[in-house]
């Protein structure tokens, strides 16, 4: 019903969180979306942006996923119904309240093996022992990637953490907001990560594609 009367007016239900604001989950043309004050967080817009990099990367279907930012979860069900990733998916989020319209609003724990993970992302690269064929790093506070996303460290860390031969997707930000940190990124030596630079994705985003050798 909701559905169907979203092609009519947009549905909006409003949340409050700590570190993103307030947010908004809306019914609008029969899908559900998740934004905050002046970005799209999940599905929608973002959910396309991720596609065309998704649809740019072979990784191994098996081998375990690491998502770090999971908003309302939009990266799980393309990984599952469009491209075919059946290992279990890792999701760091570092917002209680995100990962309860993760589940409640969008239910995420519908894919499984799925684990959730409430944890700062930069300090859960450093600390995991596990191994992943395929990273995907979509951190957001509105608009803005913070800061410590494009440190050496935590590069240094992610290249760790990846299988040989493992991919990584990292929607690096919208418009022009990170170029020079970025640019400082492609020139620096990760720890054998290659990366390509994808811009203007969906007309607005960056993604960094990387694997590691
Ligand atoms: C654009 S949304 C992610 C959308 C999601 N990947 C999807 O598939 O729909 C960005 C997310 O990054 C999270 N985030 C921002 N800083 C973070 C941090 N330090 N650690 C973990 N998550 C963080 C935000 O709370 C937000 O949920």
């Amino acid at each position: 019903m909701k559905k169907s009367l979203s092609y009519l007016w947009p549905l909006t239900k409003k949340f409050e969180s700590h570190y993103s604001g307030k947010l908004e989950v809306t019914w609008i043309n029969g899908r559900k979306v998740l934004d905050s004050a002046n970005a799209n967080y999940s599905y929608g817009a973002l959910q396309e942006v991720l596609d065309r990099g998704l649809a740019e990367i072979r990784a191994d279907r098996e081998a375990p996923v690491l998502l770090l930012g999971l908003g309302g979860g939009s990266a799980v069900p393309l990984l599952r119904n469009k491209y075919g990733y059946y290992g279990k998916v890792t999701a760091v989020e570092l917002d209680k309240a995100i990962i309860e319209i993760a589940i409640n609003e969008f239910g995420i724990e519908a894919h499984q093996p799925l684990a959730l993970i409430c944890e700062d992302a930069e300090l859960y690269v450093k600390s995991t022992t596990e191994e992943f064929g395929l990273i995907i790093i979509d951190l957001f506070i509105d608009l803005q990637v913070p800061e410590q996303f494009f440190s050496i460290e935590f590069w240094k860390n992610i290249a760790g953490l990846l299988k040989p031969g493992g991919k990584v997707l990292f929607n690096a930000g919208v418009n022009s907001a990170h170029d020079e940190q970025i640019n400082y990124l492609l020139k620096s030596d990760i720890l054998g990560i290659h990366f390509r630079k994808k811009e203007d994705v969906y007309r607005s985003n960056t993604l960094l594609i990387g694997e590691r050798s």
